[in-house]
């Protein structure tokens, strides 16, 4: 899977070890966004907007937007067409928004969840595919909503 990563400052150590963890899975980075220091704040919606923009670029691709809690990011990428972010902190959850909800980012919050938790939710959502069926209509609905 080609996977877009990004975060705030509030996450560049999470963020580059889930950065290896993704490698070690067999995943390829496929863009990385973010500062490389804690000390350099930046902006959240400003890297999920990126970070959104390259998936929607590159078909097939999912994202990982990590920031404090998660929600920021989620928000930020939610708002754009074309994007089903989940912010998630146990494992179920994390098969589910692939198989049932086709979620393309998963967003974590470096303050909420530790990196062993994380890499677990890392490894589950991007080896885990969209099952279709039934869910695909619901999915459809639910890109259409935010159509209106
Ligand atoms: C940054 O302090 C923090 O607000 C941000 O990382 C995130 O948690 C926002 O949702």
């Amino acid at each position: 899977m080609r996977v877009h990563v990004g975060s705030d400052h509030a996450a560049v150590a999470m963020r580059q070890a889930l950065v290896a963890a993704l490698g070690e899975f067999g995943h390829e980075i496929a863009s990385e966004r973010g500062p490389t220091e804690a000390t350099d704040a930046v902006d959240y919606p400003d890297v999920a907007a990126e970070v959104c923009a390259a998936i929607l670029a590159d078909p097939g691709s999912l994202g990982l937007l990590v920031c404090g809690t998660g929600q920021g990011m989620a928000m930020s990428a939610n708002g754009i067409a074309g994007i089903r972010a989940a912010v998630l902190s146990d494992a179920f959850s994390a098969l589910a928004a692939r198989e049932h909800n086709d979620a393309n980012v998963l967003c974590l919050g470096s303050r909420v969840v530790g990196v062993g938790l994380a890499r677990l939710l890392v490894e589950t959502f991007f080896a885990t595919g969209f099952e279709g069926g039934r869910h695909a209509r619901r999915v459809a609905k639910l890109d259409e909503l935010r159509r209106r």
